[in-house]
């Protein structure tokens, strides 16, 4: 059974190829234009799996170009779409490139799904779609407040779409997952996060300052009315989201999903700051980290964390991967490539 990854040599994409690799007979057909990432990639999914990936170097936003792997593909069972710009800070500083990228992309994708008649598509969304909340931990129920950034109103954009689009398509299914912060690298320490810009993310920015390619880690903000006034997050492993993914694949084209869109949250459940974060990764490298408190970033919500009870009850899904372990593989990572001379 054909299933179709946009973002496949992306940080998750790649990682659930690796999941889709260990646990499924699935064929994965992998689309990414490299904006931010490598052909690389690849290749580190193949020296951990031993598999070759089939993969087009084409951009979503060009239609004709997506419909042609669709036409050498027939009846691909299921959409995977990763594919899309992802950094908060970044979307404040260039909205247009986040619009023009994540909208169109996507619009593409669920032109294809219905002209290819693919039954299943998996939707990357965000908790970032919640905005500034004040209940916490949020559910899946929760009111969608203010974007804050362009990311997250490309992300909420992104679900009306789906939604949209599936009520008028008898017979698709589509699951929009709401990552909280993927963090982390593959066990093997083969495969990780390696944006081709500057990271934007804590964790990288962490690893890289610990490394010696960042001189000093600015924790943006330590006057939140959070427990030591930086910011909470969900961090959760990029394998765990990898298995979600899988488990939410599974449950569509077994047609366990009862409603034709559904939403989950993809969390751990814990809220994390920014500081214990850092005290974390300190604790499993034994590096000494260098930080200074800075101003807050444009975009920052100051506390979001998950109620992950639908995951559980639908999807069958755990996190098994813990905050010491999510930063001992991402340091493992960080070090491998500054091995390799990355
Ligand atoms: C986390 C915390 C920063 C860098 C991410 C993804 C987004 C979405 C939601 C999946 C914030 C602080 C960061 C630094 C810092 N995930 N920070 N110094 O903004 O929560 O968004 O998760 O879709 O794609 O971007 O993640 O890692 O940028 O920030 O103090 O140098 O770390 O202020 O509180 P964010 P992040």
């Amino acid at each position: 059974m054909k299933i179709l990854i946009t973002g496949g040599s992306g940080y998750i994409g790649s990682h659930t190829i690796i999941e889709i690799i260990e646990n499924t007979d699935w064929e994965v057909i992998s689309i990414d234009n490299y904006s931010n990432s490598s052909e690389d990639t690849y290749n580190r999914i193949k020296k951990i799996t031993g598999k070759d990936i089939k993969s087009y170097n084409i951009d979503l936003r060009n239609l004709a170009d997506t419909e042609c792997v669709f036409n050498e593909n027939p009846k691909i069972k299921g959409i995977i779409h990763f594919a899309a710009f992802k950094a908060v800070g970044e979307s404040v500083e260039n909205p247009l490139m986040y619009y023009d990228n994540n909208i169109n992309s996507l619009n593409n994708i669920l032109k294809c799904q219905a002209k290819f008649n693919v039954p299943n598509l998996i939707f990357s969304s965000s908790c970032s779609v919640y905005g500034n909340v004040e209940e916490l931990p949020v559910t899946e129920e929760s009111k969608l407040l203010k974007s804050e950034s362009p990311y997250a109103y490309t992300k909420q954009i992104g679900e009306v779409m789906v939604n949209d689009f599936i009520k008028v398509n008898e017979g698709l299914k589509a699951i929009s997952l709401r990552y909280f912060n993927p963090v982390g690298a593959h066990v093997s320490g083969l495969n990780g996060e390696l944006s081709t810009t500057k990271p934007n993310n804590l964790i990288p920015f962490i690893t890289q300052t610990a490394i010696g390619k960042l001189e000093c880690l600015t924790v943006f903000g330590n006057d939140y009315s959070t427990k030591d006034g930086t910011c909470v997050r969900d961090y959760i492993h990029v394998s765990d989201i990898a298995n979600a993914h899988v488990l939410a694949l599974k449950c569509l084209l077994n047609g366990e999903i009862k409603d034709s869109h559904d939403i989950i949250n993809l969390g751990t459940g814990v809220g994390v700051t920014v500081l214990e974060a850092i005290n974390a990764f300190e604790k499993v490298s034994g590096a000494k980290l260098n930080y200074k408190i800075g101003n807050r970033r444009e975009g920052d919500v100051a506390s979001i964390y998950a109620d992950n009870k639908k995951a559980k009850d639908i999807l069958n899904w755990n996190s098994k991967i813990g905050l010491d372990d999510m930063m001992l593989s991402a340091w493992k990572w960080e070090q491998n490539l500054s091995e390799n001379n990355f």
